[in-house]
């Protein structure tokens, strides 16, 4: 053999093990079976992903239970809206677990100007009632979803002000052609298919139909366009990454639409969508210009964007919550340590502090 058909050789050998480590998940690979023999319904899972899933997902320790008794917030401080009815060691205990969960770097004045704790000159004070209003709301109206399990600010912060898993609008390169959609660009959100790289504007905000399959038997009846399947199938992709599972976690793979047929976690999943569309629509979008006016954060930080490069607020999906499990903290309860968040005033707030400063 010549000297370059080897050299040839020892590259073409090279290449295959680059291939084949690039595209193949190291073993071992724990397989579950979750339906019936035959039916192919089970969950794949690698042992060594999941250990780094089951570490980012642990509640931290509960603070004492505050006493309930005694005179209420709204009688003693100045400028409360929404805690009104909270005692005072109910309050304290709730803005020392806000700050935890939210700023523990910055403290108090993340949210106060220190000197007059009344004031609402920083705005991450104003997002806050907004954000004890959505919580209280997800945990007194979306049970069909979050159970009795409920979720806390820490459920999607994470000790970090801006959640770590958020979405927006992407700014896309024009081809002239046609509106950009994103198509054709390797996208994470699709697990870098060719698939349209924000299906969450159609569904996280918009309700556009999540249809594939056609009901009717005659052709060119299918009621789903192309472009819904393509969205389709990448909000599929988000919310199987987002829940690190597998598509037969929802779907029997013998007939995706049939409701029958699937695990009643699609049914949990269909009120979950619903869910996240509302909490854009009515909670993060109208918060908008606060960010818009402090597009890096407060003067405490930390300084980093608060909008998405088409200058819309960071939003919520499906990985905000799970971060990668089936159920947040994999099902730990933390609401039930909180019940200063379900004593929430849904009244709407004063006009001065909806405005943006
Ligand atoms: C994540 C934001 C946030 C953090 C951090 C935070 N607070 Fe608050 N604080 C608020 C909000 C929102 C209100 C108003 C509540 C309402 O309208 O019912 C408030 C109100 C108050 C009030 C009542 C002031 C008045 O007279 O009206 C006090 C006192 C207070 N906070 C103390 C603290 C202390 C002490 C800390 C630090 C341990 C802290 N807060 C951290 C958001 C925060
Ligand atoms: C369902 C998820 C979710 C929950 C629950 C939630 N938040 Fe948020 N929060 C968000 C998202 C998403 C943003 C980012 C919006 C942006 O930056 O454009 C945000 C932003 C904020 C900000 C502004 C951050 C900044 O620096 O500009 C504050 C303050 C905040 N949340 C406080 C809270 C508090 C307090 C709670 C609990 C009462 C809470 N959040 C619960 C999703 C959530
Ligand atoms: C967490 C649950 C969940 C996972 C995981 C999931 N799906 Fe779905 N899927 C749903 C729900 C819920 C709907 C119906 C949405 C609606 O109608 O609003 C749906 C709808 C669909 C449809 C449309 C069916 C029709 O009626 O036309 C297809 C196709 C589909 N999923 C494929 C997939 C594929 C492929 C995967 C894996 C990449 C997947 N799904 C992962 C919950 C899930
Ligand atoms: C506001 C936080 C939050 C968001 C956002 C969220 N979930 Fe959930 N989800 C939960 C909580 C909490 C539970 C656990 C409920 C329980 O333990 O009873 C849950 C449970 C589920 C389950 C049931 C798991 C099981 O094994 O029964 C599915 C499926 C699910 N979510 C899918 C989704 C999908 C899909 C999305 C996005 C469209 C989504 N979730 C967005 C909080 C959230």
């Amino acid at each position: 053999m010549s000297l370059t058909a080897r050299v040839g050789l020892v590259f073409a050998a090279a290449l295959c093990v680059v291939i084949v480590l690039m595209t193949f998940e190291r073993p071992p690979v724990a397989t579950t079976q979750v339906g019936f023999r035959g039916t192919a319904m089970e969950q794949v899972v690698n042992p060594r992903a999941q250990r780094v899933r089951l570490a980012a997902n642990q509640i931290p320790e509960a603070p004492e239970a505050a006493d309930n008794e005694g005179e209420r917030a709204r009688e003693i401080y100045e400028n409360v809206q929404v805690l009104g009815e909270l005692s005072i060691a109910q309050f304290g205990r709730i803005m020392q677990a806000m700050t935890e969960w939210i700023a523990p770097e910055q403290g108090c004045a993340y949210c106060h100007n220190v000197e007059n704790m009344a004031s609402d000159e920083v705005y991450t004070k104003v997002v806050t009632r907004r954000m004890l209003q959505m919580t209280a709301r997800i945990n007194a109206d979306w049970t069909p979803h979050v159970g009795n399990a409920g979720v806390t600010c820490y459920t999607c912060h994470r000790g970090r002000p801006v959640p770590a898993a958020v979405w927006s609008t992407s700014v896309l390169p024009q081809n002239g052609l046609q509106e950009p959609r994103g198509q054709n660009i390797a996208s994470p959100v699709s697990n870098l298919s060719s698939l349209p790289g924000n299906p969450f504007t159609p569904y996280l905000l918009e309700d556009n139909e999540i249809r594939v399959i056609s009901t009717a038997t005659r052709p060119g009846t299918n009621p789903a366009d192309t472009m819904q399947t393509e969205w389709t199938y990448a909000l599929m992709i988000h919310m199987s990454q987002g829940l690190g599972v597998n598509c037969t976690y929802c779907h029997n793979s013998r007939s995706f639409a049939n409701w029958s047929e699937s695990p009643p976690a699609r049914l949990t999943a269909w009120h979950g969508i619903r869910m996240v569309r509302e909490l854009n629509n009515d909670y993060v979008v109208p918060l908008t210009p606060l960010w818009v006016a402090n597009p890096r954060g407060p003067a405490e930080g930390p300084h980093m964007p608060r909008l998405g490069p088409a200058g819309d607020a960071l939003k919520i999906n499906c990985a905000t919550c799970h971060q990668g499990a089936n159920r947040p903290f994999y099902g730990a309860p933390m609401l039930q340590d909180y019940p200063e968040l379900n004593t929430v005033s849904q009244e709407p707030l004063r006009a001065a502090s909806a405005a943006p400063q």
